[in-house]
C-alpha cells in the first residue's frame, strides 16, 4: 500500500522516517514496536520481478540496526526484532541482542522465527530450505545456547571495575559455555556483560505442532490467530496446556493478535478509509507473499489448485503455506484479495472499534493487540487520537511504561524470566532469581 497518498512507507531508506515512527508509538502509549524480517526475496510466484516492482519486503532493512537509533529518541518504547534461528550462528546474535539491550535500557524482544523462504536457504549457502521441523529442532538448540550465554555465562556482580586492585572483571564469576551439541558448538564466555533482563523478552508465532512445541517451551509472548472466538480460545488453551507439560506455568504466557482497526470520527469516515486502502491493496502482492506458483488469476474459478497445477505441470509441493490442494481458485482467490475480514479487522467509529478490542480481551482471551500498519502515520495517528483516548476511557490501557523499566518488567512484573522457564536451568548456581521488589 506504499502508493496510497500520504503513505511514507517509501522513506524506509531515511533514519527520519524511522525515528518518526519511533516517536509516534510511544507517544500513542505503545508497549513496543514490532519489526518483521525476512532474509529472502519472495521468488516464487513470477520470480523476483513481482516482490521488486511492488515492494514486497524488498528492499527490507536490517531490523536489528534500526533500533539503536529508535532507542536514542524514546524513553519508554520497546523493539520486538525478529531474527531467524535457521542462519546465522547463535554466538554473534547473543553478543549483538546483549549489546542492544544494554543501549535501550533493556527494552529488547525478540520474535523467534525459523524462516520461511527457499531464497533465504540459498542466501546463506545451502541448497534448499530445511525441512520444516527440523528447522524447529535446530531452534531448540540454538536457544539453549543463547540460554547458556545470557544466563549462564555473567554473574551479576562480575565487573568490579576496581582500579586501586587493577580488575575490570573478576575472572571468577564469568564463565565458560563449552556447548558442544548436535549443530553448534560454542566455547565461550559470552562477549557482553549481563543486562537486567539477560535473555530479551521471547516472541513467537506459529501454526504447526512442531512450532508449538518450541513456542510452548520458550515464548513469552505469543502472536496467535483464529476465524471465531472459540478457535481462538482452543487455541491459547491448548498453548498453555502444553507449556504446563513442558513444567511451565500456563500463566506466564501472553497471547496476542494481529488486529486491523481502522477508525473514522464518523462511521462514514471509517468506510471512506478503508475504500481508500482498499484501492491500493495489491492482489498480485498478496499472490507473491502467499508463494503461490501459479497466477491463480488466470484460471477458471472453479477447478481446484490441483488441478490448475496439473495444468501448469506443477507439482503442489511449493506451492506456499497459505494454500490446500483442494482449495478451489475461486476461494483462494477471495481469501487472499481482501485485508478487512475476519475475527480481529474492524472499520468504525472510537466506540465501535473499542467495543470490539474489549470483546476480543474478554471473550478470546487474548492479552494485546500487534496493531496492523496499514498507512504510515495514518494508521499510528489515528489510533493515538481517536482509539487510545477511548480505550483509556473504559480503563482498557495500562499506564505508560515506566523509562528504564525492562521490556519482561512491562509484561510480566518481573526482570527475570521465571524459575520454570527453561533457561533457568543455565542459570549459575549462585545466581538469585531476583524478584519485582528488589528490582523496581
Ligand atoms: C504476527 C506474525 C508475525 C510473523 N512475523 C514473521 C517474520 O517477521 N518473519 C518470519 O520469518 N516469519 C514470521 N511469521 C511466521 C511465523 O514465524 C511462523 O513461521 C508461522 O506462523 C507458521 O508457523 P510454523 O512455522 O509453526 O509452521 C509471523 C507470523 C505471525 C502470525
Amino acid at each position: 500500500m506504499w502508493r496510497a497518498p500520504g503513505n511514507n512507507r517509501h522513506r524506509i531508506g531515511e533514519m527520519s522516517f524511522w525515528l518518526d515512527i519511533a516517536r509516534r508509538a510511544e507517544n500513542a502509549g505503545f508497549d513496543a514496536i514490532f519489526l518483521a524480517d525476512v532474509v529472502g526475496v519472495y521468488d516464487r510466484f513470477n520470480g523476483v520481478e513481482a516482490a521488486l516492482r511492488l515492494g514486497l519486503q524488498i528492499p527490507n532493512l536490517d531490523p536489528l540496526s534500526l533500533i539503536p537509533a529508535m532507542a536514542a529518541v524514546t524513553e519508554r518504547l520497546a523493539f520486538a526484532a525478529t531474527f531467524s534461528t535457521t542462519y546465522e550462528p547463535p554466538f554473534a546474535f547473543a553478543r549483538r541482542m546483549s549489546t542492544l539491550d544494554l543501549l535501550t535500557g533493556e527494552r529488547v524482544g525478540w520474535n523467534v522465527v525459523t524462516s520461511y523462504l527457499p531464497n533465504a536457504a540459498r542466501n546463506f549457502g545451502l541448497t534448499d530450505e530445511i525441512a520444516h521441523d527440523d528447522r524447529y529442532e535446530r531452534a531448540d538448540e540454538y536457544l539453549e545456547v543463547l540460554y547458556k550465554l545470557w544466563e549462564g555465562s555473567w554473574e551479576d556482580d562480575a565487573i568490579i571495575a576496581d582500579a586501586a586492585a587493577d580488575i575490570f572483571t573478576d575472572p571468577a564469576r564469568v564463565h565458560r559455555t563449552n556447548h558442544r551439541g548436535t549443530h553448534f558448538r560454542v566455547e565461550g564466555p559470552h562477549l557482553v556483560q549481563p543486562t537486567p533482563q539477560r535473555t530479551p523478552v521471547l516472541f513467537q508465532a506459529t501454526g504447526s505442532p512442531r512450532g508449538l512445541d518450541t513456542a510452548a517451551r520458550h515464548a513469552e509472548a505469543i502472536f496467535i490467530g483464529g476465524r471465531t472466538r472459540d478457535e481462538v480460545r482452543a487455541k491459547v488453551a491448548e498453548t498453555r496446556a502444553a507449556a504446563a507439560s513442558h513444567g511451565r506455568d500456563p500463566n506466564d504466557l501472553k497471547f496476542y493478535v494481529m488486529a486491523g482497526l481502522i477508525a473514522g470520527r464518523t462511521e462514514e469516515e471509517a468506510h471512506a478509509k478503508l475504500e481508500r486502502y482498499r484501492k491500493f491493496y495489491s492482489v498480485e502482492g498478496a499472490l507473491a507473499h502467499a508463494q503461490a506458483e501459479i497466477d491463480l488469476r488466470a484460471f477458471d474459478r472453479s477447478l481446484t489448485i490441483a488441478q490448475a497445477l496439473e495444468t501448469s505441470g506443477r507439482a503442489f509441493g511449493n506451492m506456499g503455506r497459505r494454500f490446500g490442494p483442494q482449495q478451489t481458485i475461486g476461494n483462494a482467490l477471495d481469501q487472499i484479495s481482501k485485508f478487512d475480514e475476519g475475527r480481529f479487522f474492524i472499520a468504525g467509529t472510537p466506540e465501535q472499534i473499542a467495543d470490539a478490542v474489549e470483546t476480543w480481551l474478554d471473550e478470546d482471551g487474548i492479552d494485546g493487540i500487534n496493531l496492523r500498519q496499514y498507512h504510515t502515520f495514518e494508521t499510528l495517528n489515528d489510533y493515538a487520537e481517536l482509539i487510545a483516548p477511548e480505550l483509556r476511557r473504559r480503563g482498557r490501557l495500562p499506564e505508560p511504561a515506566r523509562a528504564g523499566e525492562t521490556l519482561r518488567h512491562r509484561i510480566f512484573g518481573q526482570d527475570r524470566l521465571p524459575d520454570t522457564h527453561p533457561a533457568a536451568a543455565y542459570r549459575a548456581s549462585h545466581q538469585t532469581s531476583r524478584t519485582p521488589e528488589t528490582v523496581s
